[in-house]
């Protein structure tokens, strides 16, 4: 087995299940190399970041609040088929979502994963910047390539935001809930983002790009106002500090298994999955689309994912996108 394998293997069975040590010997049996190989391996994961913890009768097991960020320490335990199955990680990026592009472009297989540690041009939203800074928050982009039309592929976003809020209500003892289109909220604060980008060709969705950012370990106060009012974090929701790649595999997951759902059923099932977040239905709001404001009473979202609300003359209107406030 090359080195590399022989690494990824040795985390894998290290960190699951997770707290449980593995004794030197059952490493060395399930890799077949020999104990004085399986020590050399860990110290060389040690001496590259990986807190490896070693009790003499017990064995070796990952400390998984301090386990580094990197492609290896996300792929080790992962197990889906699909998604994160080939990673990209990267220092620093303008932005996953760019770099998610430009791999797409040259032909990169659906589930490619691409992560960066700091963005420097971050982009969320409606042209807004995404505050992105290093060693705390998850940055994050994923490739698809459903076989739809982009017809078909309205209110896909969707999918989006409800296996995000899924990974974070795993981490967080908050409820988690989800503010249309797809911001992820823990009390009323955004915890994570979705910004969705479509490539079609005649009609047929070619690719498309799913970038997530995730607040895990951050403090909002760092971040320039209004946003550290607005904003908040795993870790300042739950004061508990998180592991990122930990985070990762779990979302990689969750993001499988919604998209296998999306396959299978359609779009129906995400849109129920997303409603059961999402808590404005019934109350009143006002949605800024297009440099205007309406209000009136949330009337949920329709089977394509768009916004209905019900306005003061009693007319239901169809919203594709925007940002909704609750409250008058
Ligand atoms: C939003 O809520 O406005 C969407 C924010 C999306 C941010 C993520 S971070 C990873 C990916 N790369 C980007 O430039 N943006 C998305």
């Amino acid at each position: 087995m090359a080195a590399q394998k022989t690494d990824e293997e040795i985390l894998r069975r290290l960190g699951s299940p997770r707290g449980s040590f593995t004794s030197g010997q059952s490493l060395a049996e399930g890799l077949g190399i020999s104990r004085t190989a399986v020590w050399k391996r860990i110290r060389g994961l040690k001496e590259r970041g990986f807190a490896i913890e070693a009790e003499p009768s017990k064995g070796y097991r990952l400390s998984s609040a301090m386990e580094p960020f990197n492609e290896l320490s996300i792929s080790a335990g992962l197990s889906t088929k699909l998604i994160g199955r080939r990673i990209h990680f990267f220092n620093s990026l303008s932005s996953t979502n760019n770099m998610a592009l430009e791999l797409a472009r040259k032909g990169h297989p659906e589930g490619s994963l691409i992560i960066c540690d700091t963005q420097t041009n971050g982009r969320g939203r409606l042209g807004r910047e995404w505050s992105s800074p290093m060693g705390v928050n998850l940055y994050a982009s994923v490739i698809l390539r459903p076989k739809a039309t982009a017809h078909e592929l309205q209110g896909f976003t969707l999918l989006g935001a409800v296996a995000v809020a899924e990974a974070v209500a795993r981490f967080s003892k908050k409820p988690v809930a989800v503010k249309w289109p797809n911001d992820i909220l823990l009390g009323s604060k955004k915890v994570a983002g979705i910004l969705m980008e479509m490539y079609t060709e005649a009609e047929m969705a070619k690719f498309v790009i799913v970038g997530i950012g995730v607040n895990i370990n951050m403090d909002p106060l760092l971040l320039p106002a209004p946003l550290n009012r607005e904003a908040t974090s795993i870790k300042s929701a739950s004061g508990l500090d998180v592991s990122r790649a930990e985070f990762t595999r779990t979302l990689c997951h969750t993001l499988e298994s919604w998209y296998n759902i999306f396959l299978n059923k359609g779009l129906s099932a995400i849109i129920d999955a997303w409603r059961g977040y999402f808590t404005a239905e019934g109350h009143t709001v006002r949605v800024r689309s297009h440099n205007k404001t309406i209000k009136g009473i949330c009337m949920g979202v329709d089977h394509s994912g768009a916004l209905l609300l019900r306005d003061s003359t009693g007319v239901t209107q169809k919203i594709l996108s925007g940002d909704l406030i609750r409250g008058a």
